[in-house]
């Protein structure tokens, strides 16, 4: 956690060539790109959004290192949302084979889940972080006040996979995210709860960093979630917001198919009803949602569907193969509540 930016990333630089460091960040407003521009490094500014994560944006940045004559010795500091970070990410972990990079996350979603754990990837062919790689960011810094100017929505999403990670300790960190006041969302309370759901993930990381097994516990909610995602690709649907649907579905699988009790199913109803609002997709998406699901690249043969569920809270079971009816079945109950 850092109080400071300019504080904390000063002694990461040092290594570096002055000439070498740049900086790519979006149009978002945020106090981290004004405070990192004010150091004087080149900054390329994309756009916001999800459509800017694309191969397209991915060239501006490597044409941007390359017209800067940026050297394997480089470094590139991505200050943004999760958006920013997984694109900055893939596109300085291709140039020149790999240059390093510095996430500052400017979003509570980014700061929980998107900058850690070295996961870098852009969509492609309507399809969510299809291509990517594995490439941990020499350092992420962490600043907890750049969220007090968030828009409640951008809160809320990233606070899914808040609920996400909490659904996955075995502790109490569940029980402490529901007390957290979703009507107000308090920016001081949130300092330890994200603290404490970057330990739950390093510690899943750090045993599983390349996805082989444990790590799909992460995905939790993702199989759903990213389908609805991209099936709003038009009008797009807050990760987060996906995600929680996303928990919803797989927590009834989990309820129907592994006996895990019902409580987290219905408090997790419970908070889509009050703060979130029901999934905007009608009946007849759900074969096209069942389509994407069978692309979902978790899978490990053509046109299954592989989910992470849980028998209880804390005890996740990857590697889940579900059916097409029973796919079909959760979207009937989801979108039903
Ligand atoms: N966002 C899930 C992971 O990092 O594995």
């Amino acid at each position: 956690m850092c109080a400071d930016i300019i504080q904390a990333i000063q002694p990461l630089l040092v290594s570096y060539d002055p000439q070498q460091i740049v900086v790519v960040t979006t149009t978002a407003v945020s106090a981290a790109r004004s405070e990192v521009a004010a150091l004087g490094y080149p900054v390329l500014t994309l756009p916001d959004g999800e459509a800017a994560k694309s191969l397209a944006t991915v060239q501006q940045i490597w044409d941007f290192l390359l017209d800067r004559r940026i050297t394997r010795r480089g470094l590139l500091i991505c200050i943004g949302g999760g958006v920013l970070t997984d694109l900055g990410g893939f596109a300085a972990s291709t140039y020149k084979r790999g240059i390093a990079f510095i996430h500052i996350p400017t979003t509570l979603l980014a700061m929980v889940d998107a900058s850690s754990g070295g996961k870098t990837g852009i969509n492609y062919r309507g399809l969510k972080n299809v291509i990517g790689t594995f490439a941990m960011p020499l350092s992420t810094l962490i600043c907890p006040s750049l969220l007090s100017t968030l828009p409640p929505r951008e809160m809320l999403s990233g606070f899914a996979e808040m609920l996400k990670t909490g659904l996955l300790d075995s502790g109490d960190l569940w029980q402490r995210l529901l007390r957290y006041d979703l009507e107000t969302l308090p920016v001081e309370p949130l300092h330890a709860l994200i603290d404490d759901c970057l330990a739950v993930k390093q510690r899943i990381v750090s045993a599983d960093p390349h996805e082989e097994g444990l790590r799909k516990a992460l995905n939790l909610g993702h199989t759903f979630g990213h389908a609805l995602e991209e099936k709003s690709l038009d009008e797009p649907l807050p990760h987060g917001y996906a995600v929680l649907y996303g928990l919803i579905a797989e927590l009834y699988l989990s309820v129907t198919k592994l006996g895990c009790p019902r409580q987290p199913l219905q408090q997790l109803t419970q908070l889509m009803l009050h703060y979130y609002g029901r999934p905007q997709c009608k009946c007849s998406d759900r074969q096209a949602l069942i389509s994407l699901m069978q692309q979902d690249k978790k899978n490990e043969r053509t046109a299954e569907i592989n989910c992470t569920l849980l028998s209880a809270i804390g005890q996740p079971a990857v590697n889940t193969v579900i059916t097409p009816a029973e796919a079909d079945e959760t979207l009937e109950y989801l979108f039903s509540l």
